[in-house]
């Protein structure tokens, strides 16, 4: 779609919507003012794209990506901008300087070039008065959020003049080829995200300090009301960086409505300021309401500020019990007396009482809302769908006895949801009509969640479910804690290939939790090592597994996997056995066994030695595939992308990738209905392995690896019995192995592997803190 793009202003913000576009495959010119202290006059630019591979998280998804970035200034190269297809303007959040900068824009411009502002706050009509017919009839805002990379929401904003083949055109290439979810909003302050979000933080920092919470049990009950993942409110103000709340709060507060009740609450708590005076402004300073310090022996401590005392202190986890209770009986613990419960009522009562008296001046629908604030802020329920869990009768008593008068959009429901199933239809309330609405989802979304509303599975156990998702297609789902695999779920996987034999033409492996797998659910396999039941590991974990990922990927009909974020190590294996791979480009997939002190036994190292073998792009040789299988299960190498699991070969080179996350389970199933019109089963693998000379060779690397104290003696350790089953035992290149030797020798290793003390450890320490131990 779009070849060539100019993005203007190189700051946070506009260098990695240039590096994202780069992620797409276009080319960017990326200008900003001159720098007259330099002889490279682009020399802003040129150190804003250096930046971006020092940057975290990586705004691109390979390193290599930066290539088609290019870097100019606006005295000496604004022409430019006429042999690129779109100009994207990233400059100072200020609407003079932004004027100025369209003037002269709109004096050069060739006639269907396309312009576009990330602006935050500032409306539409401001930023085009006095330019041209033309210049209008090319403009939108398109905002992106920072990082604009990961956090999908994409806010358009079009002006009357606007062409709507262009605003169409844009829409699609940022939600296919960017991967965002596009919401088109109202002309108003702030748009969707901002003006609710910044809201939300802004009253649920000060009633924190009003009622003497720590930052970490603040951010406690907000991670347990509103299902915000990781941060909380505190931790969410660091990411984004303190020193822009104030910006953006003072442009919100100048340009919407008068009697707007943010106008009413609005207070900048005292802390901020004196965080704003010290530059505690988060993590792109020197730390902000959380601190990381690394201690002289390497390890990372997290400090907290005190919000009274104005000190930092060791953080520690706030003793508030029952998160299960919060969760289950959400309105039990918020009629409670305490200062918990007291600040959850507060921080709904006044979020939900805003959103639905802003809803209609800024949306077109409440879907846009929830999206937004799911896909911008990382709520896991949009406003309406948390409305839809508390009840809106529970939610008018809350606001009757908060003194709030009961807002239109509510009294409208009349007490019913705002989203509902009927007739095997999703609708949502739609406030216009003041009636349902058929939710209709975007040509190409599928999603797995709609399904479940509307049927019950094929069959179904505690970790996982098969779906039936039409046109004889199925769709494997997991849905244990993590991800993980255990021995109930290897059992359910074996019988689910059988009905799918029996009965269907595909399989897909998808969900939509957290993450796609984290892999095999160690908690069982060390439970049983520690009741001295290794049998038990060997008969139900490992040789089950084998069995059944093998019957998986020569099963007479074609396994599509679709992961997104976590394939590891027992999930990448699906990966690695299955007919085809449709990923999300935020995919990290790895086999990381080795960290945790074992080694890929569902057939992982049997498929990278596959894999390796049959690619013509990398030279041949008996050692090639065994070096570079080595190198990433040795290393527990985990890739930052789908982009880079390709590279690594964890992925294979005709493999998809999909941009859009809500476009996964659809591209997906296309590709397993294509794929089952004309499907024959892959053909066994046969191998030969160098055996000794290869081990030999290896064990050269492991030591100079331990000598230069990049490895521990147990890494050392686990890196030789993985060059064992690599280069094939016992054998030697005149031998053909098949795929059962080489399972062989990797359940035999790692059941060497699992019965050491030091293993145990590394499992255990990853299962109580979710980090790896180096021992
Ligand atoms: P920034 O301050 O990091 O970068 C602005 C860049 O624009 C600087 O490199 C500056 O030299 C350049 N610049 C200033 N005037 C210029 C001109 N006349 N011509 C060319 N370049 C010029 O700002 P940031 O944070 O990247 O924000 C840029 C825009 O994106 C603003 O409109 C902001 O509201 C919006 N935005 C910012 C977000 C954030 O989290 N920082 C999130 C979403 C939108």
């Amino acid at each position: 779609m779009f070849k060539k793009i100019t993005v203007i202003g190189s700051g946070l913000m506009g260098s990695a919507i240039a590096a994202h576009f780069a992620n797409a495959g276009c080319h960017v010119y990326l200008l900003d003012v001159v720098d007259k202290d330099n002889l490279n006059r682009s020399n802003i630019p040129t150190k804003a794209i250096k930046n971006l591979l020092k940057t975290k998280p990586n705004p691109l998804t390979l390193n290599s990506n930066i290539q088609l970035i290019e870097p100019g200034n606006i005295d000496d190269d604004l022409n430019k901008i006429n042999e690129s297809e779109w100009v994207i303007e990233a400059i100072i959040e200020n609407l003079e300087i932004k004027k100025t900068l369209y003037k002269k824009i709109d004096a050069i411009m060739k006639k269907d070039l396309i312009i576009s502002s990330n602006t935050s706050t500032i409306p539409i009509n401001l930023l085009t008065s006095g330019l041209s017919l033309n210049f209008k009839k090319n403009f939108m805002i398109t905002h992106f959020f920072n990082p604009p990379r990961y956090l999908k929401l994409l806010e358009v904003v079009r002006s009357n003049e606007l062409n709507n083949e262009i605003f169409n055109k844009v829409k699609s290439y940022c939600d296919i080829n960017l991967g965002k979810t596009v919401i088109e909003t109202k002309d108003t302050a702030g748009f969707i995200g901002n003006r609710i979000g910044i809201f939300w933080i802004e009253r649920s920092a000060n009633e924190a300090i009003n009622l003497k919470l720590t930052v970490e049990e603040a951010d406690f009950i907000i991670k347990n009301i509103f299902y915000v993942p990781k941060t909380g409110v505190f931790g969410l103000i660091d990411i984004v960086g303190l020193d822009l709340i104030p910006l953006v709060v003072s442009s919100l507060l100048n340009n919407i409505p008068k009697n707007d009740y943010y106008k009413k609450v609005h207070k900048i708590p005292e802390i901020f300021k004196y965080m704003l005076e010290n530059k505690f402004i988060g993590r792109k300073g020197s730390g902000g309401f959380y601190k990381l310090h690394t201690t002289n022996n390497n390890l990372k401590v997290k400090y907290s500020l005190n919000l009274e005392t104005k000190n930092y202190s060791i953080s520690s986890k706030p003793s508030i019990q029952n998160i299960e209770l919060i969760r289950n009986n959400l309105k039990d613990f918020l009629l409670k007396d305490n200062k918990y419960s007291k600040y959850a009522f507060f921080v709904l009562s006044e979020v939900l009482y805003y959103v639905l008296k802003i809803t209609e001046e800024i949306s077109y629908s409440i879907i846009d809302i929830d999206e937004a604030m799911k896909n911008g802020f990382g709520w896991k329920y949009g406003p309406f769908e948390i409305i839809d869990k508390i009840g809106p009768e529970f939610l008018k008593e809350i606001f009757i006895k908060s003194k709030k008068d009961i807002p239109k959009l509510l009294k409208n429901i009349e007490n019913k949801n705002y989203y509902k199933t009927e007739s095997n239809l999703i609708k949502y309330f739609d406030f216009k009509s003041s009636n349902y609405k058929i939710l209709e989802r975007e040509d190409g979304i599928l999603l797995l969640s709609d399904i479940k509303k509307l049927q019950k599975p094929i069959s179904q156990i505690n970790t996982a479910s098969l779906w039936d998702i039409g046109n004889k297609v199925t769709l494997f789902e997991l849905h244990s804690k993590g991800n993980t695999i255990d021995m109930a779920t290897l059992k359910f996987l074996n019988q689910s290939i059988d009905i799918v034999s029996s009965s269907y033409e595909s399989m897909i492996i998808y969900n939509e939790g957290e993450f796609f797998s984290a892999g095999a659910n160690l908690g069982e396999a060390l439970f049983l090592g520690n009741l001295g039941l290794e049998s038990e590991v060997e008969k139900n974990i490992l040789r089950k597994g084998q069995e059944v990922y093998t019957k998986l990927k020569y099963s007479n009909f074609p396994v599509v996997s679709a992961p997104f974020n976590l394939a590891l190590g027992g999930g990448c294996e699906i990966l690695l056995h299955s007919n085809f791979v449709q990923a999300h480009v935020e995919s990290y997939i790895g086999l990381t066994e080795a960290a945790l002190g074992i080694l890929p036994a569902w057939g992982g190292c049997k498929e990278l030695l596959s894999r390796f073998k049959e690619n013509n792009n990398i030279p041949n040789g008996p050692m090639v595939p065994i070096i570079k299988s080595f190198e990433l299960i040795g290393m527990a190498k985990v890739s930052s992308s789908a982009h880079e699991a390709k590279k690594l070969g964890y992925l294979k080179s005709g493999d998809g990738i999909t941009m859009n996350r809500n476009r996964l389970l659809f591209d997906a199933k296309n590709k397993a209905i294509e794929l089952s019109k004309d499907f024959t089963p892959p053909n066994k693998s046969t191998y030969r392995l160098p055996g000794k000379t290869s081990i030999l060779a290896l064990t050269l690397v492991i030591n100079n690896m331990k000598l230069n104290g990049q490895i521990s003696e147990y890494d050392k350790y686990i890196g030789e019995k993985i060059a064992y089953v690599l280069s094939g035992g016992e054998t030697d290149i005149h031998k053909e192995l098949s795929e059962e030797n080489i399972l062989n020798l990797e359940k035999n290793a790692i059941y060497e592997l699992i019965t050491k003390d030091l293993t145990l450890e590394r499992l255990e320490y990853v299962l109580e803190t979710g980090k790896y131990l180096r021992n």
